[in-house]
C-alpha cells in the first residue's frame, strides 16, 4: 500500500509560495497578512490555529490571532470582522470553526469581506466555485486536488465516492472532482447502507469526523483512500478511516496517513490563498 504523505505536497506548494515572495522582498512590497479569528477553548481548534500561525511565520506572513472568550456574541464578532474588512494591511481572514452553538456561523461568516475570504466559505465566493470564477478555492478540497495531481492519480471517469456533505469540505469537493471529470456520488448521515456499497468506488474521501467508521479491507480492491478525518483519541490523533492492512495487506491501493496526510495540505492551501488575495489586494492599490 502506498502511504500517500501530505509533506511533499506540501512542501512543493511552500516552494512556490517561497518562490514568489522573495520577488515581493526584492521589490518591497507588503508581505501577506492573515488574521484568524478564534472564539472559545476549543482544544483542537487552538492546535489547528497554533498550526496556521508557525506556518505564517515559516513563510514569512504576518499573522495575528484575536482569542476571544466562548461567551463573545455574534454581533461583537462581526464587530471586530468588519474592522478587519477595513484594515488595509489584512489580506486574509479566518473565523476558525466550529464556532460556539450559541452563534449562528453563518451570520458571522457572511460579515468576512469575499475579498479577504482565505476560506472561501462565504456565499459569494462559493457562488463563483460553482460558476467556475473562483479566484480561489476551500482549503482542504484544493489541498485533496493538489495531492491526487502530485501522486498522478487520474480522476477522469473514476467513481468516485464523497462521504460528507460539509460546506467546507464535501460539497466543494464534490465539485472540484466533477471539474476533473470523474463520477461522483455523496454519502452523508441519512445514506442507507453505505458499507455495502463502497466497494463500487475507485477512490473513497472520506470527511465525517467519526473516528475509525471505515476500515481499509471494506473497499474495492486497489481503491484509493483519502481520509480527512482528524478525530482525537487516546492514541493521539486518528483518521476516520481504520488501517487494518495487517489482515489484507493488498486490499487497497494507497491512502492518506492521519496524521500527516490532508491536514498538512489545508494549511499549505490556505497560505496560498492568503498570497493569492494579496497580490489581488496590491494591484488594487496600484
Ligand atoms: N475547522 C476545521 N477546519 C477548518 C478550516 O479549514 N477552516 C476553518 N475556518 N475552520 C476549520
Amino acid at each position: 500500500m502506498i502511504v500517500l504523505k501530505g509533506a511533499p505536497v506540501s512542501q512543493k506548494i511552500q516552494t512556490e509560495i517561497e518562490s514568489e515572495l522573495s520577488l515581493w522582498k526584492s521589490q518591497g512590497m507588503q508581505l501577506p497578512h492573515l488574521s484568524v479569528i478564534l472564539v472559545g477553548t476549543n482544544p483542537a481548534s487552538e492546535i489547528y490555529v497554533k498550526r496556521k500561525q508557525e506556518m505564517c511565520k515559516k513563510l514569512g506572513f504576518s499573522s495575528e490571532v484575536i482569542k476571544l472568550g466562548e461567551e463573545t456574541t455574534e454581533s461583537e464578532i462581526q464587530k471586530i470582522i468588519l474592522n478587519l474588512n477595513q484594515n488595509l494591511k489584512v489580506d486574509g481572514i479566518l473565523v476558525q470553526l466550529p464556532l460556539p452553538n450559541h452563534i449562528n456561523a453563518r451570520n458571522v461568516l457572511e460579515s468576512i469581506d469575499a475579498g479577504k475570504d482565505v476560506d472561501c466559505l462565504t456565499e459569494k465566493n462559493l457562488g463563483k466555485l460553482l460558476t467556475d470564477r473562483a479566484i480561489i478555492k476551500p482549503c482542504t478540497p484544493s489541498g485533496i486536488i493538489e495531492m491526487f495531481k502530485f501522486y498522478g492519480i487520474e480522476l477522469r471517469g473514476k467513481n468516485i465516492a464523497v462521504i460528507g456533505r460539509s460546506l467546507i469540505v464535501g460539497t466543494p469537493l464534490m465539485h472540484l472532482l466533477l471539474k476533473e471529470n470523474a463520477s461522483v456520488s455523496i454519502f452523508h448521515s441519512k445514506s442507507e447502507n453505505i458499507s455495502q456499497q463502497l466497494k463500487n468506488f475507485d477512490i473513497v474521501c472520506v470527511a465525517v469526523g467519526k473516528a475509525n467508521i471505515f476500515k481499509y479491507s471494506e473497499f474495492k480492491k486497489d481503491a484509493v483512500i483519502i481520509d480527512v478525518g482528524m478525530n482525537r483519541s487516546p492514541d493521539g490523533l486518528i483518521g476516520d478511516v481504520l488501517n487494518d492492512s495487517d489482515s489484507t495487506p493488498n486490499q487497497i491501493k494507497a491512502a492518506t496517513p492521519v496524521p500527516g496526510g490532508v491536514g498538512l495540505m489545508t494549511i499549505a492551501m490556505l497560505m496560498k490563498n492568503t498570497l493569492t488575495l494579496a497580490a489581488l489586494h496590491r494591484k488594487q492599490a496600484l
